[in-house]
């Protein structure tokens, strides 16, 4: 559970991120406590007659969106998204993430690649020297349950199936998770790539390539983290 300082400091991360969002843009929704104060954010700015067309990575951040009366384009049908806005469960300073703790990796990795501006927002907590202490979220066709949970032992990794509210948690492509412990992970790069090659994977945690700016707030101060092109 976030405590009252780490609330703060995702409220100012939300708030610097938003000054990246410029008049008329289609702009990636993000999905998870963060993300939510971005989009809380945004709705203000349209209410002050900024526009904007929003484009939600889950059927949460859809519903929230409809609820503050952001227009909205479906996933689905767009083809270039100008700046995204999302959280992450861990970062490096290498620009390698892991997300999907709130199960909506790959609409998320869809938003990313789409995205011409990637900008992660996150309290001071989540940045890390190596990823792998937050278990790294696979989405998991039903199909291919025991399969993918004997590939990724090959892997050297600890799959479990996300449980919630004592049944399998279901995402929004109704798929499993598989919350997989691979220890410290030296290649995030390389782990990535393994796993994209197993069938019956929709997508996995690791975001590599796909972040171009991190807003970290600690305390009421902001620390970027910008890729040099
Ligand atoms: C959702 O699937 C995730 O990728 C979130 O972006 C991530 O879990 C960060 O969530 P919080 O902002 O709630 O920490």
């Amino acid at each position: 559970m976030a405590n009252d300082n780490q609330n703060l400091e995702k409220l100012t991360a939300a708030k610097a991120a938003i000054n990246y969002v410029k008049n008329n843009d289609v702009v990636g929704l993000g999905t998870g406590s963060t993300a939510t104060l971005a989009i809380k954010e945004l709705a203000k700015r349209i209410k002050d007659g900024f526009k904007i067309t929003g484009v939600p990575s889950s059927e949460a951040t859809k519903e929230l969106a409809i609820s503050l009366g952001i227009p909205l384009l479906a996933l689905g049908k767009v083809s270039s998204i100008d700046v995204s806005i999302d959280g992450a469960d861990e970062f490096t300073k290498e620009f390698n993430l892991i997300k999907g703790g709130g199960g909506a990796l790959f609409r998320e990795k869809i938003v990313a690649s789409l995205s011409k501006k990637r900008i992660i927002i996150t309290d001071g907590s989540k940045l890390v020297e190596r990823l792998g202490a937050f278990k790294v979220p696979i989405e998991v066709n039903p199909n291919a349950e025991k399969y993918v949970m004997i590939k990724l032992k090959k892997l050297k990794g600890t799959p479990v199936k996300r449980i919630e509210n004592g049944k399998a948690f279901i995402t929004d492509n109704q798929n499993y998770i598989f919350d997989t412990d691979f220890g410290l992970i030296d290649d995030p790069e390389k782990l990535a790539s393994e796993l994209n090659q197993v069938d019956g994977i929709l997508a996995h945690g690791i975001f590599v390539n796909l972040t171009d700016s991190i807003l970290m707030a600690k305390g009421e101060e902001i620390i970027s983290y910008h890729k040099s092109i």
